[in-house]
């Protein structure tokens, strides 16, 4: 498969709104755009398993592309269909998707002497080539309608599923690793870490034209402990991504820490050209704490999608107003959308966004 040639990129506006540009009216993309809420992902779904369709580029391409022709016109990215576990997988840990329950590891890491298990040297080509591939193919499919977005799991999110192995309320067992094995999660974190960035940088030359970070579980750490245990391998993965691909090639980044308020200002100074913040930042607070260093993403409380048209309506009106009068926004949820949102909400989240977007700027 090539990557060389991609169709002429027909809608730019997130590429320019993450570049710190002003545009025209606020892009908008939403973080779990291609999911359960479908009817259309939901018969994919029933016929094969989630990893399959990872690991399987017609399939993943077909369901990156399902939300963009199904809201027309009115989402200006699309994320490439996969996970941020595929990075535990590459490093040689058995991952399951239990539907209905999420990811669930039978063999979790319990003690540092079980990071002899996973992989020495992960060359990405082998591990994860399918990612690449899907995103080629996704990249061709999309015919330039919109950018393709393409992400990783931050190292301690990832860390933490890698000890919790699955969910959890109180991420115990892996915050427990901090205090008493500190070196030797941050050895874990390192290795984490350098997969991560020959995974995103792997992605870029595959064709992704922006990319994500998620560390999902960022805000269970408090300030130190973020200091100490997360954002340093966010700084690296921005910082060293950058450098391997040197000015010609770079992408913009988007950083997304679900919870780490407190950050706010070191994550503007950490490589990032845009934060993502979830429903609990104050849009004013966000701008005046950036001072316009970087774009910000967000941040609709996902439930918003579940309170009916006329909250949907007026929420994201809010919000677009509060972010949007000076440019460098993006609007998104501030999580991924529920299961449960009916297409008809994120239909009118979408359209709100265009009409509320274009009103903004004009004024
Ligand atoms: O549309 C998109 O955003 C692209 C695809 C995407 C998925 N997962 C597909 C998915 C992306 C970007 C992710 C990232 C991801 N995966 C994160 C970070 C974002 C976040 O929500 O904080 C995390 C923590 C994971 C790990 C993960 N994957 C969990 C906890 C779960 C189960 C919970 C859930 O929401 O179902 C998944 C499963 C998953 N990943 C589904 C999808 C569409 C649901 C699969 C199904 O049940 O059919």
């Amino acid at each position: 498969m090539t990557n060389t040639s991609f169709p002429a990129l027909q809608n730019d506006l997130i590429l320019r709104a993450a570049r710190g540009e002003k545009t025209e009216r606020a892009p908008v993309w939403v973080m779990r755009q291609a999911g359960r809420y479908l009817p259309e992902f939901r018969e994919v779904s029933a016929e094969h398993d989630f990893f399959s369709i990872c690991r399987t580029p017609e399939l993943a391409t077909k369901v990156t592309l399902q939300p963009i022709d199904r809201y027309d016109g009115l989402l200006d990215a699309s994320i490439i269909f996969s996970d941020i576990l595929v990075i535990p997988q590459a490093l040689g840990m058995d991952v399951q998707m239990i539907p209905g329950k999420g990811p669930h590891f039978p063999e979790p890491l319990v003690q540092p002497s079980d990071m002899s298990r996973l992989r020495e040297k992960v060359d990405v080509h082998e591990e994860l080539q399918y990612v690449f591939d899907a995103i080629t193919m996704t990249r061709h499919a999309l015919e330039g309608r919109v950018p393709l977005i393409g992400f990783v799991g931050s190292p301690w999110t990832l860390m933490a599923y890698m000890i919790e192995g699955g969910g959890s309320k109180t991420l115990s067992k892996a915050k427990s690793w901090l205090f008493m094995y500190p070196a030797e999660s941050q050895q874990l974190l390192q290795r984490i870490t350098d997969v991560c960035v020959d995974f995103l940088v792997g992605q870029v030359h595959a064709g992704a034209q922006l990319l994500q970070v998620f560390d999902s579980w960022g805000g269970e750490l408090g300030p130190a402990d973020f200091e100490k245990f997360s954002r340093p391998y966010l700084q690296q993965i921005a910082t060293r991504v950058k450098a391997r691909l040197g000015p010609e090639a770079a992408v913009p980044i988007i950083i997304f820490a679900k919870g780490s308020w407190y950050a706010l200002d070191s994550l503007s100074e950490s490589g990032y050209d845009v934060v993502s913040v979830d429903w609990t930042f104050d849009p004013a607070l966000a701008k005046a704490i950036t001072q316009g260093r970087v774009t910000l993403q967000g941040n609709l409380d996902p439930n918003v999608l579940l309170g009916g048209d006329k909250a949907i309506v007026a929420e994201t009106e809010k919000m677009i107003r509060a972010f949007g009068s000076t440019g460098k926004y993006i609007a998104n949820l501030g999580h991924g959308i529920l299961p449960g949102v009916p297409v008809d909400a994120m239909g009118l989240f979408l359209k709100t966004v265009h009409r509320v977007g274009r009103e903004v700027a004009a004024e």
